[in-house]
């Protein structure tokens, strides 16, 4: 790989850089963003966690379905991956009723045209996983669509394919999570093509910005779940009466520390490895 990179853009969190027309570098800033504003304070430590997770994830399901990784920087929050044409469609499976699910689900009783049982609350384990698709907006929120919708993007095919490996997907990690008393209530995938068109695992994969991780021994349907992931900072921002626009809130001490610390936690209790072993040796992920 040469080392004059181009860059390519910016995304909330991540820096693209291109080599060539193959390769990618993403580099996964401490930025965070909540409600789609990136807010002015960052977290120290947060992009190295999210590629150290994303990277075991890649390892640890490279049997399931290819992914982009190529390799894993020695400053821990850059990957090389193969460079991808992305899906135009966000692959979300859930497992339990949150987030936008939860509302939608309120609203019409369905998320995404999947028709629910009656009755449920918020948080509630859904009968079986199911996948819900959302758009890819440019800027402003996702949104979620159907199957339809889904398909007219990216076509019926690609559609049962992405469905099929995104499930598979969500099976093998939240089994693992729930052995290790963690529940993944939900997470976002993104898919690429390759030059011979077929189907790649890409950007960041199983994450605190990517899922809703509770923690299993607090589990209780009827409300919203404490977490180790963004939730925390999300209800801090929302606490300080702000109109989820931008400009964000800045983040005070505390505040910042305690988001640091969970995404630590969700990184050692994930992946069983101490942080400062993975910051000392990215490659310990692999
Ligand atoms: N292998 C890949 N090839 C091409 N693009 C990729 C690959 N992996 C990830 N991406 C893209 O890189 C970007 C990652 O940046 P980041 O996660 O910061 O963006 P985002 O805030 O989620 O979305 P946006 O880029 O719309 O702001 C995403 O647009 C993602 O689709
Ligand atoms: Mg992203």
């Amino acid at each position: 790989m040469s080392d004059t990179a181009t860059h390519l853009g910016s995304g909330k969190v991540r820096e693209l850089y291109a080599f060539d027309d193959d390769k990618l570098l993403l580099v996964a800033s401490d930025r965070i963003s909540t409600f789609d504003v990136v807010l002015p304070t960052e977290i120290p430590d947060k992009g190295r966690v999210l590629t150290g997770l994303s990277a075991f994830w890649f390892r640890q399901t490279s049997g399931l379905v290819p992914n982009h990784l190529l390799a894993l920087r020695s400053d821990g929050r850059s990957t090389e991956c193969r460079r991808l044409e992305m899906l135009p469609i966000e692959c979300v499976v859930r497992g339990y009723l949150a987030g936008s699910g939860w509302k939608d689900y309120v609203a019409t009783g369905e998320v995404c045209g999947h028709r629910l049982p009656a009755g449920l609350v918020e948080s509630d384990q859904l009968p079986e996983p199911i996948f819900t698709p959302a758009t890819k907006a440019q800027t402003g929120h996702d949104e979620n669509i159907d199957r339809a919708a889904a398909a007219d993007l990216v076509g019926e095919e690609r559609y049962d394919e992405v469905e099929r490996l995104s499930l598979a997907l969500y099976r093998t990690v939240s089994e693992r999570a729930a052995a290790l008393g963690i529940v993944l209530a939900d997470t976002k995938l993104e898919f690429g093509l390759d030059d011979d068109g077929r189907l790649v695992l890409a950007d960041e994969a199983f994450t605190p910005d990517s899922s809703r991780f509770w923690p299993a021994d607090e589990y209780a349907p009827g409300g919203p779940q404490p977490s180790f992931d963004k939730q925390f900072v999300r209800d801090w921002c929302l606490g300080t009466g702000w109109d989820r626009t931008a400009p964000g809130p800045a983040l005070p001490p505390d505040v910042v520390d305690g988001t640091r610390e969970r995404y630590r936690e969700a990184f050692e209790l994930l992946t069983g490895i101490p942080f400062s072993r993975y910051v000392g040796d990215p490659e310990i992920v692999l």
